[in-house]
This record gives structure tokens, sequence and C-alpha cells, in this order.
């Protein structure tokens, strides 16, 4: 994490509410500067699970920002990922490493204090769980009260128009550009549009993050539209670690 530092393009501060020292040792926030260059967060359910540490320091050597770290519960998508357990033994291996966890789970509020627990930095949750604009932030706050930074998701089929009234409450909107559940998907490029709707409307602590399907091919359109956080899986993990150093600078333009 040492040389992070020195690749990322935005300042060291720290941010870890089981870390109080997390300062001294490098950690990193990077949701309070706005970044000069897009945030490259691998996906860390495209890494090879048996060797996850491993996969996701290289990541992070090779110049990646943060982790995203995907939860499904087999409700909200048809698929599990992981729980607590291995966020906690990520936080253990990388304590440095900056973690976004995007819930895919039907019942997020359940999931808010493990996680925050386990060391996740920053938790998101879908605007498709939630009854009303009034229960967006109110979960928005119970978050916030675990002392992390939050998240707002959109899935492809939602009318933007439900998420913008409360995209102010959040750290980060994270616009989906496949449909959730699992990696490896084509890029559904009608989302854009959600980003340039929604980026004219953001602070300069908040971050605009995309997810699915981003790589050499789509992180132009993305960058374009007006995200500053991209979300890559296969794009990274399923190439050949000697790659991830190219691939993340051609991420980030
Ligand atoms: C999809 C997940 C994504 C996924 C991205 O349900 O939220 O984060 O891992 O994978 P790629 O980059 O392979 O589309
Ligand atoms: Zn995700």
């Amino acid at each position: 994490m040492g040389d992070l530092l020195g690749k990322s393009p935005w300042s060291a501060v720290s941010y870890c509410r089981q870390c109080p020292g997390a300062l001294e040792s490098g950690m990193i926030d990077p949701i309070s500067t706005k970044p000069e260059s897009p945030l490259i967060a691998p996906s860390i359910l495209a890494a090879d699970f048996a060797n996850l540490a491993s996969d996701a320091k290289a990541s992070l050597d090779a110049g990646a920002d943060l982790l995203h770290v995907d939860i499904m519960d087999g409700h909200f998508v048809p698929n599990l990922s992981m729980g607590p357990a291995v966020c906690a033994s990520l936080h253990k291996a990388l304590p440095d490493a900056y973690l976004d966890v995007h819930l895919m789970v039907a019942d997020p509020r359940a999931y808010f204090k493990p996680f925050a627990d386990a060391g996740a930095n920053l938790l998101s949750f879908h605007i498709e769980v939630c009854e009303s604009q009034e229960h967006a932030r109110e979960l928005c706050g119970v978050i916030e009260d675990l002392g992390i930074h939050t998240g707002i998701v959109i899935n492809p089929p939602t009318d933007v128009d439900v998420l913008l009234p409360v995209v102010d409450a959040f750290d980060l909107v994270l616009v989906m550009s496949v449909n959730p559940g699992f990696g490896g998907q084509a890029f559904i490029p009608e989302v854009l549009e959600k980003g340039q709707r929604i980026a004219p409307m953001l602070r300069k602590n908040q971050r605009l993050e995309i997810d699915g399907g981003i790589g050499p091919q789509t992180a132009h359109a993305a960058r374009d539209a007006g995200f500053d956080t991209l979300v890559a899986g296969s794009a990274i993990y399923g190439k050949p670690r000697d790659q991830w150093g190219q691939i993340i600078r051609t991420l980030r333009g």
C-alpha cells in the first residue's frame, strides 16, 4: 500500500472506524477529495477466492485505488457471494485497503453492522429495496451512525427519477451497468444517461460510480458520462497479473 499512495491521484486521509491509527499507516479515503482522474475499484467477485488477499493486494499494487466487495443474498439477486467473515479476513490482511461494500440484498439494514464491524469503509444499498425516499434516507442515517460512508445503488431498469430526490444524502451514487448478480456480463450503454443526469447534482465530496461490464472498451464512455469511480471485475482479475497495471491505467484514461 505504500506504493499505492505514490500512484493514487488523490491525497491520503485516514478513514477506518476500527483503525484509529490508519492515518499513520496510510489508509486512503476516496470520498472526501474529488479525484483528478477516475478511481479504479476492482471487484473482488472476479478474483481467485482461494487466493483472495494475494489477488486483492496485487491489484492495489498495480495501481487500483479501492476494493469493491459484492455481497449477494440469493434473494435480491439470484446468486450468493460472500458474507462478513470474508470481508473481515480481507480487512485483516489488507488493513489499509478502502473496502467499498455493495449490498445486493433484500434487507440491507440487517447487514450494516456486521459489515461495518468487518471493516467496510462504505456500505451501499439499492434504491429498489426502499419503500420510499424517507426509507432510503433512514437507512442512510443508520450507516452514518456506524461512522462509515454511505452509497445508494440503482439498477438498469429503474427510472433515475426515483433516485434523484435522495442523491444529496449519500457519499456515493452507484449506477449499475449490468443487471446485478453475476460478473462478466455485457455493458448496458443506456445507463450512461443516468450518469449525465446525476453528475451535475453532486458536490465535490460525492463520488459517482459505475459497475458492470467496465473494461478497456467501455471505460471511456463511462468517464465521458461523468463517472469518477469505475468498478471492474473480470477486466482485471480475469486477465494475467502482469497485465493488471496496464489495464488499470487504460481504465483510468
Ligand atoms: C454485479 C456486481 C459487479 C460485478 C462486476 O452483480 O455488482 O460488481 O462483479 O463484474 P464485471 O466487471 O466482470 O462486469
Ligand atoms: Zn458491485
